[in-house]
């Protein structure tokens, strides 16, 4: 016999680091933010309540993760808590951006797997699933127990760069671990070209170039990253690449923009040509001249997916 095909009743629940992105969200999917409480104790603590209406509801809770990013996931946790005690039928949190996931591994002896306990705490305070943006490590599959649905920036992103590419273009992975991005990027904008710098992490706000491989001199860098943070990785690349091939133009993109410490005045030292970031993370200071690209409707796309929702007419 075949499951039903009746899609649940959905909800939309947002974090307080996500109302930029839930309230668009919603109203692409033709529903409504449903209603939540969100206070602090005098000594920090949150308490958080949702509408008990969503009772035997298909619910999205919404958070991202930025900056503070243990508050933001603090109460992301209790918030999947008080759907599931509420009685949410099915319960999926929909992180643009998740944090704690550079350290997916132990690098030296007695590190914490960040990664592993978020996942692990996601699923605990009572997520059936997961919707991701470009997270860090590409195998996050494989460290989460519950479903994921791994949503991509990138197409966006690389419509959005492609007018600013002029004459021969290098996609440039700023370090090892974003040469699977370059790649992607390649793809989706066709070109041929791929280099990638070699850097050394000297501290949380400063890195070092140790080299670069993969490509001949070109008139177009662009450089592509998961994630900016303080900039350094950026400031680095580009300092390398206008250096090694004299001035090229120099394109930035990022999926995840957090801006911290130093970066906006780094990035504007720096005064790449064009540096655009999507939304997935709420901007308070960026680079004036950051362009921001939208991802709701994204979002909107796997929860429709998901849920089974039909778009609004
Ligand atoms: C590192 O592995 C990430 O992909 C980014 O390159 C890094 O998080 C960027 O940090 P920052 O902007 O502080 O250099």
């Amino acid at each position: 016999m075949s499951p039903s095909t009746t899609p649940l009743p959905a909800a939309v629940i947002s974090g307080s680091a996500a109302n930029h992105l839930t309230g668009p969200l919603a109203r692409d999917l033709g529903l409504d933010v449903t209603e939540t409480r969100i206070d602090r104790f005098p000594d920090g603590e949150l308490d958080v309540a949702v509408d008990p209406s969503i009772r035997d509801l298909d619910v999205y809770v919404v958070q991202s993760l930025g900056p503070p990013v243990s508050d933001h996931l603090v109460e992301l946790l209790l918030l999947l808590d008080a759907c599931r005690r509420a009685g949410a039928a099915r319960l999926t949190a929909v992180v643009p951006y998740l944090a704690y996931s550079r350290k997916d591994r132990r690098a030296s002896p007695g590190e914490a797997v960040s990664l592993r306990v978020v996942a692990d705490v996601l699923q605990s305070s009572g997520a059936d699933r997961a919707v991701l943006v470009d997270p860090h490590v590409p195998q996050v599959d494989s460290i989460f127990s519950i479903p994921l649905e791994v949503a991509s920036a990138v197409p966006l992103l690389a419509k959005s760069v492609a007018s600013d590419l002029v004459g021969s273009v290098a996609v440039v992975a700023p370090d090892l671990g974003a040469v699977h991005l370059a790649e992607r990027y390649a793809a989706e904008l066709g070109l041929d070209a791929v280099a990638v710098i070699r850097k050394t992490r000297l501290s949380g706000s400063e890195v070092e170039v140790t080299g670069l491989v993969g490509s001949g001199r070109v008139d177009t860098a662009l450089i592509v990253d998961d994630i900016i943070s303080t900039g350094s990785t950026l400031e680095a690349a580009t300092e390398e690449l206008r250096s090694r091939w004299h001035d090229p133009k120099v394109v930035i993109t990022a999926t995840h923009g957090l801006f911290t410490a130093d970066a906006v005045e780094r990035l504007g030292r720096l005064d790449p040509d064009s540096l655009s970031v999507t939304d997935s993370v709420e901007q308070g200071g960026r680079p004036a001249e950051c362009q921001i690209v939208g991802i709701h409707s994204l979002l909107g796309d796997v929860i429709r997916r998901l849920s089974g929702l039909s778009r609004p007419g």
